[in-house]
């Protein structure tokens, strides 16, 4: 895909520049407050270079999932707090994401100004990428600016409607992620490592298909793993298998045969009765998982193989979490990868969601090379599919 036109391409002084930026963020529902700000930091550089050259500027986001309709615990007023201090400035929040109200609090930005728009998702408008909605979007600026990566593969009214009404670029974080995930793609030091973990082997498919060629090899941990080895003819217990997966399973295997990728999956598991803290818990030899148990985590065999195999790699992309990290009784696993890679002289590049969360919670995203703020775009993303939301900004050419 050609290269985008960024911010830094267009003339923004005094200009209205609407950024759709991705300040879906963690909450904790017993205080309301953001519990990871890695979205919010992600996108300060796009913010404060707009304020440095004198844009007025509107933030726009969604948060959570409200189906169309106001939900008191998504607003964002608690991001625009949060952003005040990180900025040092005041950002003003509308309760609304259009009409009279948001028109006014716009026309009265000065420049340097930022002002944060309410969730966009409590229209319906939004998801359907209703014209009208985006209309009523286009009608608060000047200038469009996509900086939300981890939505762009959304083709929603503020990702994809809005931009083709107005001159739309890109913001210096979605230019950074094309240029981190791209490089996966394109250029890749080898030795090449993808570790894959995480729940569902469905919503990985695609992208291991299309990193196939590019890998030199393919370590398998987390939920997923159970399906590998259902395959290979191991009893799992009761981890999740996905029935309807075992040939795409089957055939990965086989391709990684054909193409001598090194594919290693767990050799020894965590157990649990219950995936729960204090439960009945072993470490088992994949050959030994009992029937009325199930996977919660990779075991220390395991995870001594898979550094030693990734102490070997000039890239590594990471992927879905290695167990339920969220208990610590069955954090080990991705804990120790965290560390690993952290210390590591390769290129890291983590991919979003549940694997950046896990990353920042032991405070060690600054020793990546790149976490991706996208969980569902990076994967997109890998699997060579053209995100909508990146297709619809101009080309530099
Ligand atoms: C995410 O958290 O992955 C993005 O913000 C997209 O959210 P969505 O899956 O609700 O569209």
């Amino acid at each position: 895909m050609a290269e985008k036109l960024t911010i830094r391409d267009v003339d923004v002084g005094g200009k209205r520049v609407f950024v759709r930026v991705d300040f879906n963020v963690p909450i904790d529902e017993g205080t309301g407050e953001i519990t990871d700000v890695s979205r919010i930091q992600a996108v300060l550089p796009t913010i404060e270079y707009l304020i440095g050259q004198g844009a007025r500027i509107i933030l726009a986001s969604h948060l959570g999932r409200p189906q169309g309709k106001v939900e008191e615990s998504m607003r964002l007023a608690v991001v625009s707090r949060r952003l005040s201090q990180i900025l040092d400035k005041h950002v003003a929040a509308t309760r609304d994401c259009t009409g009279a109200e948001v028109e006014e609090a716009v026309a009265t930005l000065k420049n340097g100004d930022v002002l944060l728009l309410e969730n966009l998702r409590f229209y319906p408008g939004e998801e359907k990428n209703d014209p009208t909605f985006a209309e009523s979007l286009a009608r608060l600026a000047d200038i469009y600016v996509d900086d939300a990566f981890g939505t762009a593969h959304r083709s929603h009214a503020s990702i994809v409607g809005v931009a083709k009404l107005l001159p739309a670029v890109a913001g210096l974080l979605l230019e950074k992620e094309l240029r981190n995930l791209g490089g996966l793609l394109k250029n890749p030091a080898h030795p090449f490592a993808a570790l894959l973990g995480g729940a569902k082997v469905s919503d990985k498919v695609a992208m291991v298909e299309n990193i196939m060629g590019k890998v030199d090899c393919l370590l398998i941990g987390g939920g997923m793993a159970a399906t590998f080895l259902q395959v290979l003819k191991y009893e799992v217990g009761l981890s999740l298998v996905e029935k309807d997966l075992l040939d795409t399973a089957a055939r990965l295997i086989a391709q990684a045969k054909e193409k001598n990728i090194r594919l290693l999956l767990p050799v020894d598991v965590v157990v649990a009765d219950e995936i729960k803290a204090g439960t009945k818990v072993d470490v088992v030899s994949v050959e030994d998982i009992p029937p009325d148990m199930r996977i919660a985590d990779i075991g220390p065999q395991t995870i001594k193989i898979f550094e030693e195999e990734l102490l070997r790699c000039k890239t590594i992309f990471w992927n879905g979490p290695m167990g339920v990290y969220e208990i610590p009784r069955f954090a080990e696993g991705t804990q120790a990868i965290v560390r690993l890679l952290a210390g590591s002289q390769a290129k890291t590049i983590i991919g979003g969601g549940s694997t950046a969360e896990a990353v920042a919670g032991m405070g060690l995203s600054e020793k990546m090379t790149f976490v991706s703020t996208g969980g569902g775009a990076s994967l997109r993303f890998l699997s060579g599919e053209t995100l909508p939301g990146v297709a619809v900004l101009l080309d530099k050419a």
